[in-house]
């Protein structure tokens, strides 16, 4: 499966905030809720404060489950290590703007090897910085909390950072939002223009995932999303 194609606003669980001794379990109860991709949190204790799973785990839970696999490189060299996560069955792969100098390029490289690409950045960064790559991209990550860790607060004024994004890709191309999303914050995001939401403990946090899910699916359908449908 690919990245869903943009249009409808989409739920993404992290399994940063799953329980890794039973991984193929917990991703499994999300599909059932019927969720179409995970996202896989990549770090590498150097761009960011944490060191989290590398490609075998990717290739691990390929071999388990059918969903679309949504791999953020949050290391500072994407483009020595893309080619592995794509080897391990990512479908789709998000680098950091703030680790590349020749953006450009590395999204060319992806999509030769046949994967969707996105450009993240972070809470400080500014938008100018992903103008000229941003058009060749899938999707577009607005990071909103400083990378590193599930759990953290929301960061209000990224969601004028959303608006921004949105503006200027347009309707095409997938605003992700990550970090603190919640039912509580999701109509802060989607009415921005964001339409693929990352979620970690706001779902794996909770005892009852498909109930989680079916909580936030709600406060999306209440919240009148600028570009995009709820499926
Ligand atoms: C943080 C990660 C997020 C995080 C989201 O650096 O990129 O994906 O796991 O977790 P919550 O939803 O708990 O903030």
């Amino acid at each position: 499966m690919r990245l869903p194609k943009a249009g409808t606003v989409e739920i993404v669980p992290s399994v940063l905030a799953a329980d890794f001794g039973r991984l193929a379990a917990e991703v499994a109860e999300v599909e059932a809720a019927g969720v179409k991709m995970i996202q896989f949190d990549i770090m590498d204790g150097h761009f960011v404060p944490n060191i989290s799973f590398g490609p075998p785990i990717v290739a691990a839970l390929r071999r388990h489950s059918p969903l679309a696999f949504d791999v953020q490189l949050m290391i500072s060299d994407p483009r020595r290590y893309a080619e592995a996560f794509i080897r391990a069955g990512a479908d789709h792969i998000t680098f950091h703007i703030e680790t590349v100098d020749r953006p450009l390029d590395l999204v060319d490289e992806l999509h030769k090897a046949g994967v969707t690409a996105g450009v993240a950045l972070n809470p400080e960064t500014d938008v100018l910085r992903i103008i000229d790559v941003a058009p060749y991209c899938e999707l577009v990550l607005v990071m909103t909390v400083h990378p590193g860790f599930g759990g953290q607060e929301f960061i209000p004024e990224t969601a004028q950072k959303v608006r921004q994004v949105r503006d200027l890709v347009g309707p095409a191309t997938r605003v992700q939002v990550d970090g603190g999303i919640s039912v509580e914050t999701v109509p802060i995001v989607v009415g921005a223009g964001a339409d693929t939401l990352v979620v970690g403990t706001a779902i794996f946090g909770k005892k009852d995932r498909r109930a989680a899910i079916e909580d936030l699916r709600r406060a999306v359908a209440s919240t009148p999303a600028p570009f995009a449908s709820v499926p």
